[in-house]
């Protein structure tokens, strides 16, 4: 039974109406993680500075660990397990896997959802803008930044990728 200091949030999360019973401050990432048993937003800085757990909210990517639960009532969340399709990785994370882009992966789930949140867009962000926002807003501690921006080369190309 919820305490005096909680209440129930209802949002959508990968196509799915949730619902979180919770201190209305928990932050998005600590739900998803806790309650929702969604572990593909990392847990980095929790300030808002690495970009490790980033989700897409109506669209727009969003760093979880600032983001209050009671700012998403009745919104659509996308984490990283809602990209992919029939289990396999989807299109962007294919073209990763082809890049082997990851060092210790710990980054890379934050940048594929900007990325695809980026890509989303209509009409759908150019390179340039792609590479400021990643500077603006993740970091990538292994220094993988090359293969990284060898796979979103193929994404914004179009490269189907054949990793499974
Ligand atoms: S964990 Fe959210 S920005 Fe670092
Ligand atoms: S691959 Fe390790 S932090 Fe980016």
């Amino acid at each position: 039974m919820a305490n005096s200091a909680e209440r129930t949030w209802v949002f959508n999360v990968n196509g799915a109406a949730v619902t979180v019973t919770a201190a209305e401050d928990l932050s998005l990432l600590l739900a998803l993680r806790q309650d929702l048993d969604l572990k593909g937003a990392r847990v980095g800085c929790a300030q808002g500075n690495c970009g490790a757990c980033t989700v897409l909210l109506d669209g727009q990517p969003i760093q979880s660990c600032t983001t209050p639960l009671y700012t998403v009532a009745n919104r659509n969340v996308v984490t990283i397990e809602g990209l992919t399709r029939n289990g396999a990785p989807g299109a962007l994370q294919r073209n990763f896997l082809d890049e082997q882009a990851a060092q210790c992966g710990y980054c890379i789930n934050g940048i594929i959802m900007t990325v695809t949140g980026l890509l989303g867009r209509t009409p759908p962000a150019n390179r340039r803008e792609i590479v400021e926002t990643l500077d603006e807003r993740h970091l990538c501690r292994c220094g993988a930044q090359g293969r990284i921006l060898r796979a979103i080369d193929r994404a914004i190309a179009g490269t189907p990728g054949t990793a499974s």
